[in-house]
């Protein structure tokens, strides 16, 4: 049997569709919380490759969930290519501002060799725990959304700094973004040897770019990126997740070479089938928020979302990552809604 998720990737609909969740691992998970304090931090927690395995299955086995996702972040790349990372408890994500050519200039090149090798044993151990209709999902950021936080140092509510350095000084852009493709590429390839089965490439900023910017942060480096992992491995399915894009996803689906698009909460039914090919497969798109909720809201947003999607194939799924005060039940509840519909 074809796992599910393997099998819409391929264009097949399912009813009801496959379902996992974007942050399904994490800290709204009392047992996740558990083993996060033994790991010390969330970094030591990403390269324990036992632990990761661990709160990578547990979504598995708490919710039947029809795939699995890497327990690791978008930035151990661009930690493992030097920059300085940490985490502010309770504030998320630090890195010393990289926003000149020298600073640059002096990140590693190409394949970050031996760091990142926990992240891909955490494939391993998962893949050989993994129930047999359980897909394995690996990722990386997309180039520009790890750029973001290396320029800015931080989070940012609109990529001001990334955006004014690529108008102010876009060889040095060019030369980041260059850097950060060079070393996703073995990342990802190290990956699928390991054993992930599907890649998805986060690009969670992928919004407020004017038209020429997103073809050429967002659209150019997120297809060299694409097409080195199809010379490498051509039968793993990718998944593009240009967050925020809007109505540039359909030149993100048409020029990328992604198989599959996962959609933000904001995007409605009627516009991905205005903009993306009939039989292109679609991930998405529950409110976060809705699945905080509960109740009607959860019930309303599952039938909505079922239904809108229900004319091509579909992997259910988040418009983002689950927020971490949701409560665990609604994500059952969520799960069990969906399978009662099919
Ligand atoms: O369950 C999963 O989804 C797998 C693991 C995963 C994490 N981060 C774990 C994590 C994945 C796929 C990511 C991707 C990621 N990381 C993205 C892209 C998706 C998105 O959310 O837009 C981004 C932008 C990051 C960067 C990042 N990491 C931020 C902004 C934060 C802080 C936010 C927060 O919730 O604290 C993180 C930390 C992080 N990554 C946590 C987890 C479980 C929380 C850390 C903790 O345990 O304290």
């Amino acid at each position: 049997m074809t796992k599910p998720i393997l099998s819409v990737l391929s264009g097949q609909r399912l009813d009801p569709p496959p379902v996992w969740m974007m942050r399904q691992a994490g800290r709204y998970l009392t047992e996740y919380k558990a083993v996060r304090a033994e790991a010390g931090s969330f970094l030591d927690l990403c390269y324990d490759s036992d632990k990761a395995a661990e709160v990578t299955l547990q979504p598995i086995r708490f919710f039947k969930m029809d795939a699995a996702i890497l327990f690791a972040d978008i930035l151990l790349v661009p930690q493992a290519m030097g920059g300085n990372l940490w985490f502010a408890e309770g504030e998320g994500p630090r890195f010393t501002p990289v926003a000149t050519g020298q600073e640059v200039e002096a990140l590693a090149g190409g394949d970050p060799k031996g760091i990142l090798d926990p992240v891909y044993e955490t494939v391993s151990k998962v893949k050989a725990g993994l129930p047999s209709n359980v897909t394995l999902i690996g990722f990386a950021g997309s180039p520009w959304t790890v750029a973001t936080y290396l320029v800015a140092g931080r989070g940012t509510p609109d990529q001001a700094p990334a955006r004014k350095l690529a108008h102010e000084d876009p060889k040095v852009m060019d030369f980041l973004i260059e850097k950060i493709v060079a070393a996703t590429i073995p990342y990802l390839k190290n990956q699928i040897k390991a054993g992930a089965e599907v890649i998805q490439l986060f690009d969670s900023w992928a919004s407020f770019l004017a038209p020429n910017d997103f073809e050429q942060l967002v659209i150019a480096p997120t297809a060299r990126i694409v097409s080195a992992l199809k010379d490498f491995a051509p039968d793993v399915p990718i998944i593009g997740f240009p967050r925020g894009a809007g109505t540039a996803i359909g030149a993100y689906a048409r020029e990328t070479g992604v198989d599959a698009l996962g959609l933000d909460t904001g995007v409605n039914p009627e516009g991905v089938n205005a903009l993306l090919p009939p039989d292109m497969p679609v991930q998405g798109a529950l409110d976060p928020l809705a699945l905080r909720a509960g109740g009607k809201a959860l019930e309303e947003g599952v039938a909505a979302c079922i239904e809108g999607f229900k004319d091509r194939p579909h992997i259910f799924n988040l418009g983002h990552g689950i927020h971490l005060d949701t409560p665990r039940e609604n994500v059952a509840r969520a799960v069990e809604l969906l399978r009662q519909k099919g």
